[in-house]
């Protein structure tokens, strides 16, 4: 099958699973997040929907679980954004891009859980990253007071500000703060998108950005990653919006095969004011990819994985007339999900130096199996981003069934139809971080399963002082758990395996009481277990509504904006 219908046909709900093969050790703890797209049906292209934030507790028996038992808990993200367009869903259009309104664009915040300490954030490319509470999951703040970002990125200056961002910004662990972009059309040097570093210290209600010089492109910025001196912004090069499909037309844009890297120094940044432009180091890579990670310690130069999309153009999505690469109709359950990776994928290790461009050092694997590079799983603690050992990734497998004629059309003189034809197994494949050596993989032979992100969860050792609070027993992503879930519509299920040789299968196995199914969930990331909300300054909804941003709207939809500014200052 192409890939699980509950992935579009199963909604989101509170469940309990229970071990149903091995034994769940008892050095595991803290809470795995999820971030996902509603998928209501009401946009062509569902990762554009409304988010869900979901906690997987880690440890039987609590929020709300009875004993032996592991809550599965969801809440809607109930920003102004989800509120307004529940009381006016009527003036709210789709396309292919999402919504528009008259109110502005939506900040659906679907797409990574950010946890940083004590607090939880929830983020996605086309707005602010968006706190929740991490004990009741309930929205809490948008980040940064929309003039603080330099204003919008387009669309006007409306009640709901279109910031285009990144769904990946990164906390700094020694400077309190967190690294995104802002994006925005100019015409200089070319017509395109040009980026900002953005900083948030998480003391106030603002953040600081600075345009870099010279640069303008037509993709995203979907990742930001850092060394202990240097932030690293890529265009991520395989979502390019396409004006002629958004009004109306086919698809003709296409996504590039190698992408921009762009570098800044930390210090250089927060020495200027914000809003003074800084000329950035670039470098190109290929392929393009979604995500890179760096290693913290820049010291004998800079270190990045990149995990490469090779022919996986994320702005392609499933219509209901498309037809897959064997000619035969899309199954309906597919509809409105991406189209998948057209080409086995690669993943890289780059050490450089940052100063002279030099590469240093180069390790890469791509196999035949390396098919839908989905996510990883790597130690996210201070000391394990310094020193890192294993980088556990996913592969989904090949699904001709989610690959559609109208992609390999665009695609003719680079796609291999033949390598295309033949579903393969999904794989959870253990990488040493510098060479990219496979040390350990595990297969998912049944192709009706479909696995998803996992992450990794550190061996609980107890509480050290000396150690940062994401810390477990050896820093580096080998000592621990990785934590596979596995979509299926004969049930969802949650892998655990010892980091170390994910290859020895899973350690123990979880599944809903109910064999309950799951929808499509995106990221997810792991957090100690807090229960409470952090007490912080925050930015106000009410904040920001100025009468010029009100101007365009009516009486009654003035009305709906003034309830909401009161309910949430409340
Ligand atoms: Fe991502």
């Amino acid at each position: 099958m192409p890939t699980p219908d509950s992935l579009t046909t199963a909604s989101h709900k509170d469940f309990d699973l229970e071990v149903v093969s091995g034994s769940w050790p008892s050095d595991i703890s803290g809470e795995m997040l999820f971030s996902a797209p509603a998928l209501s049906g009401a946009l062509p292209y569902g990762i554009f929907d409304f988010g869900a934030v979901i906690r997987l507790s880690l440890n039987p028996g609590t929020h709300g679980a009875p004993d032996g038992r592991f809550a599965w808990r969801v809440g809607s993200i109930e920003s102004p954004s989800k509120r307004i367009f529940d009381a006016m869903p009527e003036v709210f259009t789709s396309s292919p891009v999402g919504y528009t309104s008259p109110f502005g664009a939506p900040n659906s915040s679907n797409t990574a859980p950010l946890p940083w300490g004590d607090r939880l954030f929830t983020t996605w490319d086309a707005g602010r990253p968006v706190e929740i509470h991490p004990g009741t999951l309930e929205y809490v703040a948008e980040v940064g007071h929309v003039d603080s970002w330099g204003g919008p990125s387009m669309f006007g200056d409306t009640v709901l500000p279109f910031l285009f961002s990144s769904a990946h910004p990164v906390a700094d662990p020694e400077r309190d703060g967190l690294w995104t972009t802002k994006l925005e059309p100019v015409m200089e040097p070319t017509f395109g998108m040009r980026p900002s570093v953005v900083w948030w210290d998480r003391a106030g209600t603002e953040v600081k950005h600075w345009p870099l010089e010279g640069i303008a492109f037509a993709g995203s910025t979907h990742t930001v990653s850092q060394t202990r001196d240097w932030v690293i912004l890529c265009d991520s090069g395989n979502f390019k919006a396409d004006p002629g499909e958004m009004f109306g037309g086919e698809r003709t844009v296409t996504i590039d095969d190698a992408v921009p890297v762009w570098l800044v120094r930390k210090d250089d940044l927060l020495a200027r004011p914000s809003g003074t432009p800084i000329t950035p180091t670039c470098f190109t890579v290929s392929p393009p990819n979604g995500h890179f990670y760096a290693r913290y310690d820049d010291s004998e130069g800079i270190s990045v994985v990149w995990e490469g999309m090779d022919l996986m153009d994320l702005a392609l999505f499933i219509r209901p007339d498309d037809r897959d690469v064997h000619g035969n109709p899309v199954n309906p359950a597919s509809v409105g999900l991406y189209n998948m990776a057209m080409a086995p994928e690669t993943i890289t290790e780059i050490q450089f130096d940052p100063e002279s461009g030099k590469v240093l050092e180069r390790g890469l694997h791509r196999s035949d199996w390396t098919w839908n590079l989905q996510l990883s799983a790597m130690d996210w603690s201070t000391e394990g981003l310094s020193e890192p050992t294993l980088h556990h990734v996913n592969y989904q497998g090949c699904r001709p069934g989610r690959i559609t004629q109208r992609a390999a059309r665009l695609y003719e003189d680079r796609i291999d139809l033949a390598r295309v034809a033949e579903e393969t197994p999904g794989y959870l494949a253990s990488f040493e971080r510098g060479s990219m050596e496979l040390r350990s993989r595990w297969e998912y032979a049944d192709t009706s399963d479909l696995i998803t992100s996992p992450t990794f969860a550190p061996r609980d050792r107890g509480s050290d002082p000396a150690a940062s609070s994401y810390a477990g027993g050896e820093p580096g992503g080998h000592d621990g758990y990785v934590v596979q879930p596995v979509l299926s519509d004969d049930g969802f299920r949650v892998d655990l395996f010892d980091a170390s040789d994910v290859g020895a299968g899973p350690v123990a196995t979880l599944r809903g009481t109910k064999r309950e199914c799951v929808p499509l969930v995106l990221h997810s990331a792991w957090m100690p277990t807090v229960d409470t909300l952090a007490d912080a300054e925050r930015l106000r909804f009410s904040d920001e509504l100025s009468e010029a941003r009100l101007a365009g709207l009516d009486d009654d939809q003035r009305r709906v904006v003034a309830r909401i500014a009161e309910e949430l200052d409340g």
